[in-house]
């Protein structure tokens, strides 16, 4: 699937509203690893266009080597080098006069001279892809990558099926709002109840960058009748006993892995990749795989997809609309919020405004 992240919506839902930068009392770009897009998606000398971060960027791939992103805009005379940019020979050539960059960024020629100026270089940001991804690494004070996103097992296993995309939908929203929706227990039953008929956190894990939220759930409604079509379900009131486990590396990458009991187990896996766009949207794409399970492989894997993407599009409304409450006044079983604002902290520059509810 071709992800566009070259044109967001100049003029979204937001228009009218409250101005973004007010609505979150934090910088939109928290440190840490982004997906760009999806490796398959960027064959060898392809470029694309990015748009994130509140930035134009241009990501290429040479023959033999690794993804690169670099600034866009040329030092020449400003041209984007993912709007007609080519890839020849390692280099990125720009479409306006044809001075090449390498994957490093530095200018390595300039056509008719032998002259290079000295000060054209574009920013070349760290890049790592992994589990069929193209992850960018952002940081406000351009540190290098603090940590890495593992490789996660599923991706190598051939007991699993290949990663599948769901559709990208951009959110007017911000990454720590998005990845506080795993964590908001008591959202599942009211806004996915037809999926999730109830839920208890288990444990909460944090180390470092990383968080793990493990839960017990019982799956409900729409699964349940889907999956008495292909004769899974013991009856029409079933609701399958499972075990959700999300795993945080950062803010912008979410793993989420679900296993639903009972006579014929089936075992999913989702990342969730949130991409800050700019200062009012993220984008959000999921991979979906499964279990290997016979002939019901593909059937409960499109199901698991359109699942995915029922859940995002029921969140959307919710997370483009609400505020952001420092103090919230929580219940009992809405789960582990201010732990989890807690450990966000970390992915904000002391200088950033920071999420002051965090520290309550
Ligand atoms: S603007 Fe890129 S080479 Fe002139
Ligand atoms: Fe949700």
């Amino acid at each position: 699937m071709e992800v566009d992240l070259a044109s967001p919506p100049a003029v979204g839902p937001s228009a009218g509203r409250t101005p973004p930068s007010r609505r979150f009392p934090f910088t939109p770009y928290p440190t840490g690893w982004y997906r760009v897009a999806a490796s398959r998606d960027l064959g060898p000398n392809q470029v694309r266009p990015l748009r994130c971060f509140g930035r134009d960027l241009v990501l290429f791939r040479t023959t033999n080597t690794s993804p690169a992103v670099l600034d866009a805009h040329c030092p020449h005379l400003g041209a984007h080098r993912g709007h007609g940019g080519r890839v020849v020979d390692g280099s990125i050539v720009c479409p306006f006069h044809a001075w090449r960059f390498n994957a490093a960024g530095h200018c390595v020629g300039v056509p008719n001279t032998t002259i290079v100026p000295s000060r054209a270089r574009l920013r070349a940001w760290p890049v790592q892809e992994v589990n069929g991804a193209i992850m960018v690494w952002f940081d406000e004070a351009c540190r290098p990558p603090l940590w890495d996103v593992p490789v996660l097992p599923e991706s190598l296993s051939p007991a699993w099926t290949r990663f599948r995309p769901t559709r990208p939908r951009q959110v007017r929203t911000h990454v720590q709002e998005l990845a506080e929706n795993g964590i908001d227990l008591a959202h599942f039953t009211a806004i996915h109840g037809g999926q999730i008929s109830r839920i208890e956190s288990e444990e909460l894990k944090i180390e470092g960058h990383t968080l793990t939220h493990r839960m017990r759930n019982r799956f409900a409604g729409r699964i349940s009748r889907n999956t008495r079509l292909f004769g899974l379900a013991e009856d029409r009131q079933t609701r399958l006993p499972g075990l959700l486990e999300f795993t945080y590396y950062g803010l912008g990458t979410m793993v989420c892995r679900a296993e639903v009991a009972g006579r014929f187990p089936v075992s999913f896996i989702t990342v969730l990749y949130f991409l800050p766009v700019d200062d009012a949207f993220v984008q959000v794409a999921g991979e979906l795989a499964i279990r290997r399970y016979g002939i019901l492989t593909f059937p409960l894997l499109a199901l698991a997809v359109r699942e995915a993407e029922r859940a995002i599009a029921a969140d959307t409304a919710i997370l483009e609309n609400k505020s952001y409450l420092n103090r919230p006044q929580l219940g009992d079983t809405d789960g582990p919020i201010m732990p989890y604002r807690k450990w966000a902290q970390q992915f904000y520059m002391p200088s950033s405004p920071t999420p002051a509810g965090a520290q309550a």
